[in-house]
């Protein structure tokens, strides 16, 4: 049970106070009826609210797939660059945010929503989810790296990295890899190939535990998960 103006200002209808307004003018009806209390309790299983001749269905948690850009930062808001959240227009809860982060110049997959649950399950690296990133590497990437990451490498700060996988898709003056990691440190690949004296110069992250970037989104777009993805998920 949920009051009728938290309803509707949670579902972006308005401010708590714009949709109090909204209510006293007689502009929303549950089950049909016009109500002018906004206290009112709703039960978002049974009743129908309807706000200016629109039905309202109410969403406790929204999950949106991103294939983000560069150029676009990983948080909620910020008053002079756009964020991952700004790319999700279609949005209907406010309380939205990216499951981890991605640099500015980083691509990929990204997880937006509001369930704080999921995310922590997904980021801790006490749960061992896998997270894989493509990346293109000024140097040759070579078998002793791929040693050196499967045993830990020292990033700076006293940081050691747990046991990555690396995988060599191509090496010569720039290689390709695939690097699979159960940690998300700040800068992470990119301190790792610093680490071993290589710089990454394009990145993107491939998949998140079970969930995997699909490639029909073009960079900037984005989809809602499919029921299959979010149970595999959970
Ligand atoms: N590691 C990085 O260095 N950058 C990212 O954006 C993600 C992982």
């Amino acid at each position: 049970m949920i009051r009728l103006d938290k309803f509707l200002a949670d579902m972006n209808v308005g401010t708590r106070s714009e949709v109090k307004k909204h209510i006293w003018q007689g502009q929303v009806k549950v089950d049909g009826v016009v109500v002018k209390n906004p206290e009112i309790k709703i039960d978002v299983h049974t009743q129908h609210v309807c706000y200016a001749g629109r039905d309202v269905v109410y969403r406790a948690f929204e999950y949106y797939m991103l294939n983000k850009p560069a150029g676009v930062i990983s948080a909620t808001t910020d008053s002079k660059e756009k964020t991952v959240v700004d790319l999700i227009e279609t949005k209907m809860r406010k309380d939205l945010f990216p499951v981890g982060r991605l640099d500015k110049d980083t691509e990929g997959l990204l997880l937006i929503t509001n369930d704080g649950e999921l995310a922590h399950r997904l980021l801790s690296p006490k749960k061992h989810v896998d997270k894989v990133y493509y990346a293109k590497i000024d140097g040759s990437v070579n078998e002793e790296d791929q040693k050196l990451f499967a045993e830990g490498v020292l990033i700076g700060e006293g940081e050691v990295t747990k046991p990555a996988r690396l995988e060599i898709l191509s090496s010569d003056v720039v290689s390709e890899i695939q690097l699979t990691i159960q940690e998300g440190k700040f800068h992470q690949v990119k301190r790792m190939f610093e680490a071993v004296g290589k710089k990454v110069i394009y990145l993107k992250r491939l998949s998140m535990g079970t969930l995997k970037l699909d490639e029909g989104l073009a960079l900037g777009e984005y989809r809602m998960l499919t029921q299959e993805e979010l149970d595999k998920l959970c």
